[in-house]
């Protein structure tokens, strides 16, 4: 069984534009438990009182997955992952130190001796703490392999239990990687003892296919992000290494604990809540990933699917557009439908999502499986709705003023207490513009519009269409708003309230 160690929250968030906040990387490991990845690397505890926090919460919610914390190789970084990781089930301290000259030389200012002896005391340190110790030889690649043998060695001794091997600038190749991982393998006493992992990143795009070669040489566990986040050209995608080895089980004979059908809710997950998409056709999870668009493919395609599928959308858990329900389907078929894609959800979520079903069927003829997936993605947030949309009315054209007003639900987060907040504001930049100006007021707090991304999700004019916002507060601190509706007005209104909402919650924690 090969292990899958997802790095979203520790390498793909500290990448530009992915910072979570505590409850949203709180929603994201949940879901990466369900996914049935065996490792969840939640941080680096040391790195701010944040990421601690993190650490902490996701360590006390996750009950079938390890939880790591990285650490460098030094006791108040093995300490605070140490304390981070109190509450979980399974924690596991990650420690590293960088092995290539160039790193040791310049960053480290450390000779090999040095290098051998602080991995050998670290990783001692560290296993006083937790039984399962993960130490890492950070850009391993570039690293003169006789010496990377030794640090292994030393590390193994000290009781390690799973040693990495990263690509940390994405430089090896599939060749290169197979044969450092066999060197591994056959030069470093007391391997066969251990877990031997593959960590690459994407610099030259390879990220994915060094990972499997990798694997094919003998590695144990595989390092990886949803939808491929990290630091610059990211790390290597868990959706594209799994599907790989679903779709080619002639070439990679291996299990892993992985649900797939959760891969395509877990991508769209992380989309919604750091608001950054992935390109269209990006594989597996981008949006023309299973989309036929040439007279010859879909002739192909209604002929024998297999002539041009090599794998089912279904097998990621993405439903098809083909339509399935309308305003005259009663709550029985709705619940059917929603239980054939994988949605078993108690019966007041049902009562509220079939209310948004029927809304839906009032603008929108034919109902498809991927719209009510959508609808039930919309995410369950946890995060009060401090703020609520009740109602709004454009009135807008091309040679008037438009004007917004705007009704919201107003709950005071400490007594609980509601009220109907309303504002009419024009605007000569049209319904968003004035909507926002309008909320601005009802709100009265400082921050800003950042980012704002608008799409269509099923295609077709009544298609539903989906809005990530982002806004930063006077400290500098940036929140994510997400919403989606068949009114882009409307979709665009309920993600900048998300993100409000977001804010309030955070800054009163
Ligand atoms: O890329 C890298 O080298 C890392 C290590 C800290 C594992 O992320
Ligand atoms: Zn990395």
């Amino acid at each position: 069984m090969i292990k899958i160690f997802d790095t979203t929250l520790r390498d793909g968030e500290q990448a530009p534009g992915y910072s979570m906040n505590l409850s949203e990387k709180i929603e994201m490991a949940a879901q990466l438990e369900n996914l049935g990845v065996d490792v969840i690397e939640a941080g680096f505890a040391i790195a701010s009182k944040g990421d601690f926090t993190s650490v902490a919460e996701v360590a006390k919610l996750i009950k079938n997955s390890e939880v790591a914390s990285l650490s460098r190789a030094l006791k108040k970084d093995i300490d605070a992952s140490a304390e981070a990781l109190k509450g979980a089930a399974f924690p596991r301290i990650h420690t590293f130190i960088a092995t290539s000259d160039i790193h040791m030389q310049y960053k480290l200012k450390k000779n090999e001796d040095q290098v051998i002896e602080i991995t050998s005391e670290m990783v001692r340190y560290a296993k006083k703490f937790c039984q399962s110790v993960e130490f890492s030889a950070e850009d391993a690649t570039r690293s003169r392999p006789e010496f990377l043998y030794k640090v292994l060695e030393a590390a193994i001794t000290a009781g390690a239990t799973v040693l990495n091997i990263p690509d940390t600038v994405g430089y090896t190749s599939p060749a290169e990687i197979y044969d450092l991982i066999v060197g591994v393998r056959e030069n470093v006493r007391g391997i066969d003892k251990v877990d031997i992992s593959i960590h690459c990143h994407n610099d030259l795009g390879l990220g994915v296919a060094n990972t499997l070669s990798a694997l094919k040489a003998g590695a144990t566990q595989i390092e990886c992000t949803i939808n491929g986040i990290g630091e610059r050209a990211g790390n290597a995608a868990l959706e594209e290494i799994i599907m790989n080895i679903k779709t080619r089980p002639d070439i990679y004979p291996y299990e892993t604990k992985i649900n797939t059908k959760e891969i395509y809710p877990t991508s769209k997950l992380l989309t919604n809540i750091t608001g950054v998409k992935v390109q269209p056709n990006k594989a597996i999870v981008g949006d023309n990933a299973f989309a036929h668009e040439s007279g010859i493919h879909q002739h192909g395609m209604l002929s024998n699917k297999a002539t041009y599928e090599i794998m089912t959308p279904k097998s990621i858990g993405l439903a098809d557009k083909r339509m399935v329900l309308g305003k005259h389907s009663g709550r029985h078929a709705f619940v059917d439908r929603l239980d054939e894609l994988g949605f078993q959800l108690p019966d007041a979520e049902i009562d509220t999502l079939f209310e948004g079903f029927k809304s839906l069927a009032d603008k929108k003829k034919n109902i498809t499986d991927l719209d009510i997936q959508m609808l039930a993605m919309r995410r369950n947030t946890k995060i009060p709705q401090t703020y609520k949309l009740d109602r709004f009315v454009i009135n807008s054209g091309n040679t008037i003023t438009t004007t917004s007003s705007m009704k919201l639900i107003y709950t005071n987060p400490a007594t609980n207490k509601t009220e109907f907040l309303e504002a009419v504001i024009p605007s000569y930049d049209g319904p968003i513009d004035a909507s926002y100006k309008a909320i601005d007021c009802l709100v009265g707090s400082a921050f800003s519009l950042e980012d704002f991304l608008i799409s269509a999700v099923t295609g077709g004019t009544d298609a539903f269409g989906e809005v990530y916002v982002k806004i930063k507060n006077n400290k500098g601190n940036i929140y994510n708003g997400y919403g989606i509706s068949v009114d882009i007005v409307e979709a665009s209104i309920l993600a900048y309230i998300s993100a409000i909402n977001n804010m309030v919650y955070e800054e009163n924690r």
